[in-house]
């Protein structure tokens, strides 16, 4: 536990900007970490120092060598943090757009006929780049159900909906709404046995600050984050794509690598940044294993901040000293039930006669922001089938802390008790 080694909170705090005073509002709570986490100081400075080299890459000079190897250690970074060996890693415009790109590529390239599949749990981003390309291409979308009770999807509601005549199939990784995560092996193993020549992409956006991805025991072809939900800052996405969809056609210019993914000029800054990331992954696991080895470092990492997450939720919904949890206040319920082994990091709830944007709002005044979530076009799916016009998103990272979410309780008692 991160809490457990003398001083090592206030040292991960002090790696972050911002993390408890907001430049335009002053002090806060930051339980917004779904919608964008905070940002790492050594990717501020990162940030600064490429934006203001004019040299570009692939020329013979040395500041142009010296971009180049950057973004080849970025990319050895990402391997080490992705943990895969084969395929090929690029940064697009943004995580959405990495996932249109991912699912343009493969519903394109793929034999003609068949079927795309992807579960109602997904983000708009995945849902709808397939449901566009399966009706450009005169292919059947299906949607297998997700759970409302629990707020994922597990492989059985996938299993109903197999056939060996699939041909791209995506996963949500981990839920923004209802912050539950998804057996993505499980799930991909059994598209795979039906049908061994579909793609699987992956949206593992809401799932890459709590720390454990592991493309390789996937047996997937595509994978998305949003790097400034994960530490690093706006402005680009990240992609992998396997060696099997890499080799097929995709829109690239004629006469270039074969295996390039990259369209035009990349930011030597946005790939630095990503290695910050991963030095700071590196760094914190450091302090729960005794090993040199980066991965096996990113995995203690990855421990280490799940254990603190759950404490911190538990503590959310169970209460801390004297004070009540979620689950005990009068009227306030948690969607995907209380007690949910898939949760990561997040509480989205309600709280009843009170509209979630009221809520927001007071907690705001306390100095604490959290979101709401409509049910629009990006929460719709999960909040539609709960008769729910909108939720609260309670959403942390790691340097969280538990006086926080104390401070979250305390506030939330008065809301709750003022009915
Ligand atoms: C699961 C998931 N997918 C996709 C997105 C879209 O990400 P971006 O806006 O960074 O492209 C989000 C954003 O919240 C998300 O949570």
């Amino acid at each position: 536990m991160i809490t457990e080694k003398p001083g090592l909170m206030e040292e991960v705090r002090g790696r972050f900007a911002h993390v408890d005073t907001c430049p335009i509002t002053g002090p806060r709570i930051f339980f917004e970490n779904a919608g964008g986490a905070l940002t790492l100081k050594s990717v501020v400075e990162t940030s600064a120092t490429y934006a203001a080299i004019p040299d570009n890459q692939g020329r013979d000079n040395p500041a142009s060598k010296e971009l180049m190897r950057v973004i080849g250690q970025a990319k050895a970074d990402m391997r080490t943090f992705f943990n895969v060996a084969g395929g090929q890693l690029f940064v697009g415009e943004s995580g959405t757009e990495v996932l249109f790109r991912l699912i343009r590529s493969a519903v394109n390239a793929v034999p003609e006929g068949g079927k795309l599949l992807g579960s109602t749990l997904e983000h708009p981003a995945s849902r709808s780049a397939m449901g566009y390309w399966a009706e450009k291409t005169g292919r059947e979308h299906i949607l297998v159900a997700h759970d409302d009770a629990t707020g994922t999807v597990g492989v059985e509601a996938y299993r109903k909906a197999l056939s060996a005549d699939l041909r791209v199939a995506t996963i949500l990784h981990t839920s923004p709404v209802t912050g539950m995560s998804v057996d993505v092996p499980a799930i991909a193993k059994a598209i795979r046995e039906a049908a061994p020549g579909c793609l699987i992409i992956v949206d593992g956006i809401q799932h890459a600050s709590h720390g454990h991805i592991d493309i390789d025991s996937y047996g997937i072809d595509g994978y998305a984050i949003s790097p400034y939900k994960v530490f690093s800052r706006h402005g680009y996405g990240i992609g992998w794509a396997s060696d099997r969809l890499t080799a097929l056609p995709k829109e690239q210019l004629r006469g270039g690598p074969a295996e390039n993914w990259e369209l035009g000029t990349r930011d030597t800054g946005a790939y630095a940044t990503f290695s910050n990331v991963v030095d700071y992954f590196a760094w914190l696991g450091g302090h729960f294993t005794g090993s040199g080895d980066k991965r096996a470092r990113i995995e203690a990492a990855a421990k280490a901040i799940h254990a603190h997450e759950k404490t911190l939720t538990d503590a959310m919904l169970y209460g801390t000293g004297n004070l009540k949890g979620l689950s005990e206040l009068p009227g306030v319920g948690i969607i995907g039930g209380i007690e949910n082994p898939a949760r990561e990091g997040l509480v989205s709830l309600t709280v009843e006669g009170k509209e979630a944007a009221d809520v927001v709002a007071a907690l705001n005044d306390q100095g604490i922001r959290t979101h709401t979530r409509k049910a629009d076009h990006y929460s719709g799916n999960v909040l539609d089938p709960l008769g729910l016009p909108s939720a609260v998103r309670v959403s942390l990272c790691h340097y969280n802390s538990l006086e926080e979410v104390a401070q979250f309780l305390a506030a939330m008692a008065e809301i709750a008790d003022a009915g």
